[in-house]
């Protein structure tokens, strides 16, 4: 076990972030490469050629506006262009993609360094500031944007979320670190190691991002007991009546599995499937988990009501065609106005 004195613990975030501003800089000069995993999304080719292209927002529209959460690695700014078809499609819609921080290296930072739950409050209150969405908006979640918005729904109810859309989110979490996309990976290695050993130490959760998901089956009753997001959001220690009761007033919550996903480990946690307690390769799909079968989230209600969609998508994580998009979120789920 590592031991930490508030010293170390110091130099090893200094350290990190030291190390993961090396690989960001050099990768920035690389023509945005990094995002190979978040912004190609689509397999007709690279999606941020010019650079992102502001969109005009037209006040006069009645489609319900958009809130975008990017994944990990990725910024709002990107998201917000790479998905600019919605915006085409829904003529004059109001979006607002979050961004954490002042700057793109910050949003990319606040990716991996900066504790979840903080993010989602401030996440919160920018919404509840925006006039533009105080009658509602329909969220979608990139990656772990989708297990971040799930926790805005629950938390946040006012303005409503109407629904919920999330493109390969981890709702159960992840046992494994998606691939390192830099091409310096020290910091990956170290980021691994953190997780592998001491993912659910207190100095590690308020940190590290991917530790606040983290989910070892190996490790069931330190997950349940210490992970400060994913064990709360998903009422696995307390049962908190608000997350239910809030999740339940989404109109739809549609959760997108990537068939070939490479990245998320398991897949399966795309719809809220998990290893078996004890095992990584058995898997308890949602239906046979205590969350459904006792409901900690209303997700059974919400199946029982119509309202819970479970859609693949054929393709690696977040690869999915504009067609594919239109025709399973954008015309059902999108294209409505208030
Ligand atoms: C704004 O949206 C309204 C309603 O969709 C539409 O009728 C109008 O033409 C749009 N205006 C512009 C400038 O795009
Ligand atoms: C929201 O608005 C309040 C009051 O105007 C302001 O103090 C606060 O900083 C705003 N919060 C965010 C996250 O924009």
């Amino acid at each position: 076990m590592i031991f930490c004195s508030e010293f170390k613990l110091v130099l090893l975030v200094a350290c990190l972030e030291s190390l993961f501003e090396l690989s960001y800089s050099g990768l920035v000069n690389q023509n945005s490469r990094k995002y190979t995993f978040t912004l190609n999304y689509f397999e007709d080719g690279p999606v941020f050629e010019n650079g992102p292209r502001s969109l005009k927002t037209n006040s006069s529209s009645t489609y319900i506006p958009l809130v975008y959460w990017h994944g990990m690695g990725d910024a709002g700014v990107h998201v917000k262009h790479a998905l600019r078809f919605i915006e085409e499609q829904l003529p004059g819609v109001y979006v607002k993609s979050v961004q954490i921080g002042d700057s793109i290296a910050d949003d990319v930072k606040s990716g991996y360094f900066r504790n979840v739950n903080d993010q989602v409050k401030q996440v919160c209150e920018e919404i509840k500031n925006d006039t533009n969405l105080r009658n509602g908006y329909n969220a979608i979640g990139l990656s772990q944007g989708g297990q971040f918005l799930r926790a805005v729904a629950q938390r946040c109810p006012n303005p409503p979320m109407i629904n919920l859309i999330s493109l390969g989110g981890q709702h159960q979490g992840v046992f494994g670190l998606p691939k390192c996309s830099a091409p310096k990976q020290s910091w990956c290695e170290v980021i691994d190691k953190l997780l592998t050993h001491v993912a659910y130490e207190g100095w590690v959760q308020n940190f590290l991002v991917q530790a606040e998901y983290w989910h070892d089956p190996f490790k069931q009753e330190q997950y349940v007991k210490n992970s400060v997001f994913l064990a709360d959001i998903n009422n696995e220690r307390v049962k908190n009546p608000e997350y239910k009761n809030n999740l339940q007033k989404l109109r739809n919550l549609v959760l997108v599995l990537f068939d070939s996903d490479s990245i998320v480990e398991p897949k399966e946690s795309e719809w809220f499937g998990y290893f078996k307690p004890g095992s990584d390769k058995e898997i308890v799909r949602l239906e046979d988990s205590p969350l459904y079968k006792e409901d900690w989230l209303g997700l059974k209600a919400m199946n029982e009501g119509g309202k819970l969609h479970f859609l693949s998508s054929p393709g690696d994580h977040l690869q999915f065609t504009t067609e594919w998009f239109t025709k399973n979120i954008l015309s059902p789920f999108l294209n409505i106005t208030s």
